[in-house]
């Protein structure tokens, strides 16, 4: 497996790997309208963590850096039917903690979770106390109607990935 963080740059790989990523995102979040999934990923201001397996996109994580207040807002999470219950989602959120804390000095990620994601989410570590000032997300993070904001608070001294 490989993992990357691309986003809408211009460069031609970066747009097949994103389409790929769109259409997973839309068969395996069926609620989300469509055209909601393309804008964001899509959105130079997004992130997305890939994971590649023999150069095809199978899964990954679109956020959004707000820089100042060191916090990513996770958008959309997944990974394809087929490839579901190997380990790659837990893999997948373990290379997005390392990078952000790493690469884009964060401290926070968050995310309004699907109800049926919660238990996921809550094996990542995430946690439905947030307690990161209110003033750092209100206003920030999309919320939806059916899910559960959720936090997880990315320790400087650890590691994430082996
Ligand atoms: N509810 C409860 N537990 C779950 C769920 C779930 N929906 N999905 C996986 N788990 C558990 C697994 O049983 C496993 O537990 P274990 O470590 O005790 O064995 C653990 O979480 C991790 O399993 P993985 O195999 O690493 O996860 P997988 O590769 O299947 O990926 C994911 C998990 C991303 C949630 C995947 O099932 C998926 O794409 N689901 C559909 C899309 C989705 O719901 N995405 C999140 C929506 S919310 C959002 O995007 C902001």
């Amino acid at each position: 497996l490989q993992w990357k963080v691309i986003k809408n740059d211009g460069n031609e790989q970066h747009s097949i790997w994103l389409i790929a990523l769109k259409n997973i995102f839309s068969k395996q979040l069926p609620n989300m309208p469509k055209e909601y999934i393309v804008r964001l990923v899509f959105d130079p201001r997004h992130h997305s963590m890939l994971c590649l397996k023999n150069d095809v996109v199978i899964g990954g994580i679109t956020y959004r850096p707000f820089w100042r207040q060191n916090m990513c807002e996770i958008a959309f999470c997944a990974i394809s039917a087929n490839e579901q219950v190997k380990g790659y989602g837990t893999r997948l959120m373990n290379h997005l903690k390392e990078y952000v804390k790493e690469e884009e000095d964060m401290t926070h990620l968050i995310t309004f979770a699907d109800n049926n994601a919660v238990g996921y989410f809550s094996k990542q570590g995430f946690t439905k106390d947030i307690v990161m000032e209110r003033e750092k997300w209100v206003g920030y993070i999309k919320e939806y109607d059916g899910g559960t904001i959720m936090e997880c608070a990315l320790e400087a001294q650890i590691s994430y990935v082996d």
